[in-house]
């Protein structure tokens, strides 16, 4: 938990968990939403129900429905944000008052070696160049980390312009010393609000926690 409360410098609440089948405690509409899903993806879409839920409470906010959008995004109550995020058997949320942040995003994964085929198609040339140059003993763990934060980036500026990005359109400078990175749309003409982030990254307990906040205006 400790990981992911370090992601945010803004008013967020967190939750995190293990994955569990958590059907009983769904509204109808989630159980739908999932009633032909494999038993993993029942797991990961109940346990992060439950934790948002959680969370919001913390944040005085009634239980509702959680039921993605027809593109899959988070749709949050009226007056909240957040983003959630699963991998093999843990499941992160965290929420905030839309008057405090217009949007968070979370990513989480597990650690592991980048399948070398995908390099080329989440790092930029220039990230892998700066990959080549990092100490031998720290460059494995790296490209995991700059996808999760690809990640993260993504699903924090994704409610704000509702727009796709490839991993080419997004360029990290990442500080792993300071755990900190700014995500940079290299594409022209993408929203002025969210065209250069700043997130922050915690590698704990077999993973590596992404996080990344647009804070309003004057909060
Ligand atoms: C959204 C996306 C980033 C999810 O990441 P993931 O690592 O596959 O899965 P995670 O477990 O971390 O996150 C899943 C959660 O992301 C959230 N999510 C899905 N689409 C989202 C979107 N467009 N915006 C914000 N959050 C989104 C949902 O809450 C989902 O959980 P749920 O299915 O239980 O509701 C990914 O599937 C996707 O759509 N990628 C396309 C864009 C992209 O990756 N571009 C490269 C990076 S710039």
């Amino acid at each position: 938990m400790r990981a992911i409360e370090n992601l945010f410098q803004s008013p967020v609440v967190v939750a995190a968990s293990s994955l569990s089948l958590a059907d009983d405690g769904l509204f109808p509409e989630e159980r739908a939403h999932v009633e032909n899903a494999v038993a993993k993806r029942r797991a990961e879409f109940g346990t992060a129900r439950m934790l948002a839920r959680k969370a919001l409470a913390e944040l005085g906010a009634a239980p509702v429905p959680l039921v993605p959008g027809p593109d899959r995004a988070p749709v949050w109550p009226q007056g909240y944000t957040g983003s959630m995020s699963h991998c093999a058997d843990f499941c992160a949320v965290a929420v905030a008052r839309s008057r405090e942040v217009r949007s968070l995003g979370l990513d989480v994964e597990d650690l592991r070696q980048l399948d070398p085929s995908l390099l080329e198609l989440v790092l930029t040339p220039t990230e892998r160049r700066w990959l080549q140059a990092q100490p031998e003993d720290v460059r494995p763990m790296l490209p995991i980390t700059l996808f999760s934060a690809k990640e993260a980036y993504y699903k924090c500026q994704y409610p704000i312009t509702r727009g796709f990005l490839d991993f080419q359109d997004v360029e990290l400078a990442i500080d792993p010393g300071a755990g900190t990175f700014e995500a940079r749309v290299v594409r022209a003409g993408w929203s002025d609000a969210v065209a250069r982030l700043g997130g922050r990254f915690v590698v704990a307990d077999g993973r590596v926690h992404c996080g990344v906040e647009l804070p309003q205006a004057g909060a």
